[in-house]
């Protein structure tokens, strides 16, 4: 998506679709009410005979019939004024932007500062783009029909008003973000048949490629092996398809802390059927979808490169099947991690935990000092708080703070739970030094991120359960409107990232 900043007035702007906010109650302020002028009071009728109001994700579209130069005129309801947020604006762009592209315009032009919303014009415009750019994005992409409805994203963006440098800056970074965002969602919602370990590890030599200062490795089965990752090797030994212990460096020019590493590592199962502990039928295809924290921490690789962050970054991505078969890892066998503390096999279900291990002790090793660790580790956190959030666990409390605050200003929502000693307990396994699944249908979020902090090393760490937020099995009602893969993660870690340089 193309951006351009303008500076003209409403009636002038030039676009397939000119649209802006409105609060509820409805009125019009600002370049809405010269809209209005414009329109020959157009929109004021439509508020007094009640079919604008501003409710939430409502929509409001005319023709303007050679009144103004852009053809039709749309008004997205932000909700009560209260309750106006970014994601407010994220979701009533993604529904003008949606709306748009279904009528086959390319181009949507939008007017900021016009609704009662207390973001600054350039944070008004970043939510636009995310909205605009994340919202209709089309997770059909296997479809062999491209039927006469079928829309295509916008391909520009026009935002009007407000501090031009300010809102050309921040609407470029929204857009970075967004379009690797896309991208993320794209591997998630990729096959298991299509995306395999090597594929992904393919996706990331070829993000790597992009930029000077990318450098990729990958290391296969033997190596693993070698390595003495036992405990990723274990999960990987079911599948036909080799493992991927994949690794992206970010070295800027410019670090603003040579000192800080920062660490991200991903679990990247790129299909979880639950190995010999198989899992039921229902919804098994969803579980393509297990490797979403792994392309969550490599599209955000992309997006820190693209934006030349002053951080350094170091990405780690432990990617391989868990499958069923004569050389699958059973339960009962006693596997030792790289770290050297040996695990018992109690669910062979209970895999992510397995390959994070080894994971993010590689990422140590590597003299990563700031670790944030990505999984789609349990369902329990989805049972637990739904698909807005992803469950927080962290063993340093300033840590934990800066990714609250990375997480709410990005839109990628993290709640904070509970690490804590008590959760050893459902670890503790009678023939090793851990256990990696508990038969108590108990707290399974919480003990196995204090499984994972066994295996995080020392300084801070922070684990984000992101199984509920990385693919929705179905829309949200805001600007993810259906079912797929959302790119959770990514504006999350550019964000953290930015706050380190
Ligand atoms: N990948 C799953 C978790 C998951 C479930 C992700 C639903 C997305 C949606 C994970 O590997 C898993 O199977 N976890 C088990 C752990 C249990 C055996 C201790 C779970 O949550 O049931
Ligand atoms: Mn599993
Ligand atoms: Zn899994």
């Amino acid at each position: 998506m193309e951006i351009d900043v303008v500076s003209a007035p409403p009636g002038e702007v030039e676009a397939d679709v000119l649209a802006f906010s409105v609060s509820e109650p409805a009125q019009l302020v600002g370049a809405a009410k010269e809209l209005d002028d414009v329109l020959g009071g157009q929109l004021s009728q439509l508020i007094a005979d009640g079919e604008l109001k501003g409710a939430l994700g409502s929509l409001t579209l005319l023709h303007t019939r050679g009144e103004l130069a852009a053809h039709r005129v749309a008004a997205a309801g932000l909700g009560k004024p209260a309750q106006i947020d970014a994601d407010a604006l994220r979701t009533a762009a993604a529904k003008a932007a949606g709306r748009a592209a279904s009528i086959g315009a390319t181009s949507m032009a939008w007017l900021l500062a016009a609704g009662d919303s207390p973001l600054s014009p350039a944070a008004e415009a970043a939510a636009v783009v995310e909205g605009a750019a994340i919202g209709p994005h089309n997770p059909g992409r296997w479809k062999t029909s491209s039927g006469d409805n079928e829309s295509k994203p916008l391909e520009r963006l026009i935002l009007c008003g407000g501090d031009a440098e300010a809102v050309a800056a921040e609407a470029r970074r929204a857009n970075v973000v967004s379009t690797w965002t896309n991208r993320c969602r794209d591997l998630v919602n990729a096959p298991g048949n299509e995306l395999t370990p090597a594929a992904l590890a393919a996706f990331a030599e070829e993000t790597a490629g992009r930029f000077q200062t990318l450098r990729f490795e990958a290391l296969g089965p033997d190596e693993i092996r070698a390595a003495g990752m036992g405990a990723f090797a274990a999960v990987a030994q079911g599948s036909h398809n080799p493992p991927r212990l994949i690794s992206i460096l970010y070295e800027p020019p410019d670090a603003a802390r040579p000192d800080v590493l920062l660490g991200l590592v991903g679990k990247g199962i790129t299909f979880d059927s639950g190995g010999l502990s198989l899992k039921p039928a229902g919804r098994m295809d969803e579980m393509k979808s297990d490797m979403g924290g792994a392309a969550a921490v490599l599209a955000a690789a992309g997006a820190i490169a693209e934006l030349g962050l002053g951080v350094r970054v170091l990405t780690v991505v432990a990617s391989c099947e868990n499958m069923p078969g004569g050389h699958s890892y059973r339960p009962g066998d006693i596997v030792t991690a790289a770290n050297g503390k040996t695990i018992e096999i109690t669910n062979t279900d209970a895999e992510g935990r397995l390959v994070l291990a080894d994971a993010l002790w590689y990422a140590r090793e590597s003299g990563a000092t700031h670790v944030v660790d990505l999984a789609t580790l349990t369902g329990g956190i989805v049972v637990a708080i739904g698909d807005f959030f992803a469950g927080l666990f962290g063993n340093d409390a300033d840590w934990s703070a800066e990714l609250i605050a990375a997480a709410e200003a990005s839109g990628d929502h993290v709640w904070l739970m509970p690490l804590h000693e008590t959760y050893a307990r459902y670890n503790e396994s009678t023939f090793a030094d851990l256990k990696n699944s508990s038969d108590l249908r108990q707290a399974q979020p919480a003990y196995a991120a204090r499984f994972l902090q066994e295996f995080a090393g020392e300084g801070p760490w922070a684990h984000l359960d992101i199984a509920g937020t990385a693919f929705l099995e179905r829309g949200r009602g805001d600007y993810y409107s259906g079912k797929g893969a959302t790119g959770y993660g990514v504006r999350l870690l550019t964000e953290l990232a930015r706050r380190l340089s």
